[in-house]
């Protein structure tokens, strides 16, 4: 799936780099990401837009390490985030918050005055009670908010439950029937700037038609909303198109976004998207090193020094990753499910896997680009992965391997 990703002698190469020279030299678990698959993602994205005003807005919950963040940057990206937390991020990236749109249902007071500080491009606001409080917030700094709304626009996007945002019986945005009279009562505060409409309706999503029907709906709104002399300058269609982790063969960029470009053709509001895992998800993969062979009863294991606080998909949505040999095996192979050391039977990065190992050997965790790192925890007292960059031959450590000692500098004992 990493298009920078070959067997050369059969050891496996990322931009040329020998994923064991990587181990050695930084250890494992560690995540290493392609800038060469980073930039090719982007540009795609640019290319199908290319002659459409337009703006790529980087999801940066997908992976917020601060060198992914710059790469994106000087391409020209935009960023959607979803907390203080990842404003301040994109900022110490290069990030410009003139192309930052906020979104998320729990905005705090005082991210709103960060934001808006900052001067971001728009708030998606997802409730009618958001948009009074940034109405206030703003009006304590004396300036005006951008806001848009975003919208639920109620279409089944086909996917994983837990990542569909866009159905009627979930928290995000606000009800399509009410959205006509929230623009009325935005354009009545002092303080807001409407701006645009936003919607998103979920992750990994591998047909175009549910987002183009989407996309129908929110243009129809915006003309309903026009009749009430409200008119907006941009229209957000979210993230959400999805990678191929095994065999799922999800659209190119420019077919995607075909028949979404198709609804808005000859309209001239600007049209943002806030694609995440097609960014990063095929530009990362997780190296990690066997520690044992556990042969059992009804089961063989392949322990290994990653675990389930480093990659959660798999424990947390049974998320299928490939598992790949990184140096071409000389022995038998046998199935295995591949787990980690945290005391929980949910603790596997892979079941039932035919893999030729031994103890010691490496293996690579394929598609982990997006949402490995950032959904990462320290259970287990577990210190968090080295991340690398690679980039025409060479390595570039941008996020060190956490210490033991820093996992509790803020805590003390109880004297
Ligand atoms: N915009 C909004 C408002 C979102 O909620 C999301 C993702 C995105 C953009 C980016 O979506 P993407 O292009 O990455 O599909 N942890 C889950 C995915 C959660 C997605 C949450 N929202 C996973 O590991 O599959």
């Amino acid at each position: 799936p990493t298009p920078t990703l070959h067997a050369e002698n059969g050891v496996l190469t990322l931009e040329g780099l020998a994923l064991p020279e990587l181990a050695e030299q930084f250890g494992t678990p560690s995540y290493i990401y392609s800038k060469a698959a980073l930039t090719a993602a982007f540009e795609s994205w640019q290319q199908a837009l290319a002659g459409r005003r337009a703006l790529v807005c980087y999801a940066v919950k997908a992976n917020s390490n601060l060198g992914i963040l710059s790469v994106f940057a000087r391409l020209g990206a935009g960023f959607d985030i979803v907390s203080g937390g990842e404003l301040a991020r994109v900022l110490a990236a290069g990030g410009h918050a003139g192309k930052v749109v906020f979104s998320g249902v729990g905005k705090t007071r005082d991210e709103m005055r960060q934001a808006l500080k900052a001067g971001i491009r728009c708030f998606n606001v997802e409730s009618a009670a958001e948009l009074e409080r940034l109405d206030a917030v703003a009006g304590e700094l004396g300036v005006l908010a951008p806001v848009a709304l975003r919208v639920n626009p109620d279409v089944d996007p086909k996917t994983h439950p837990y990542i569909s945002t866009g159905l009627k019986g979930n928290k995000f945005g606000v009800a399509f029937a009410d959205a006509q009279a929230l623009y009325r009562r935005a354009a009545a505060l002092p303080n807001l700037r409407i701006s645009g409409i936003a919607c998103h309706i979920g992750s990994q999503l591998l047909d175009p038609a549910p987002v183009a029907e989407a996309a129908q709906k929110v243009a129809g709104l915006v003309d309903r909303l026009a009749d009430d002399g409200i008119t907006l300058d941009h229209i957000d269609l979210g993230g959400g198109l999805g990678i191929r982790y095994r065999d799922e063969a999800p659209p190119v960029v420019a077919d995607y976004l075909a028949p979404l470009l198709k609804v808005f053709e000859g309209r001239n509001e600007e049209l943002y998207f806030e694609p995440g895992r097609s960014l990063v998800g095929n530009a990362g993969l997780l190296l990690t090193r066997i520690e044992y062979l556990k042969p059992g009863e009804t089961k063989n294991f392949v322990i290994v020094d990653a675990a389930m606080n480093d990659l959660a998909r798999p424990a947390l949505y049974d998320a299928w990753h490939e598992v790949v040999e990184v140096v071409a095996p000389s022995t038998e192979s046998q199935v295995y499910d591949v787990v980690g050391p945290i005391c929980e039977s949910g603790d596997f990065l892979a079941r039932e896997r035919r893999l030729a190992v031994a103890e010691g050997d490496l293996l690579a965790i394929l598609s982990a680009g997006a949402y490995g790192m950032t959904m990462s925890s320290n259970y287990n007292t577990r210190p968090r992965a080295a991340e690398i960059i690679v980039d025409g031959g060479q390595a570039h450590l941008v996020r060190a391997r956490e210490t033991v000692a820093a996992l509790f500098a803020d805590e003390k004992p109880l004297s």
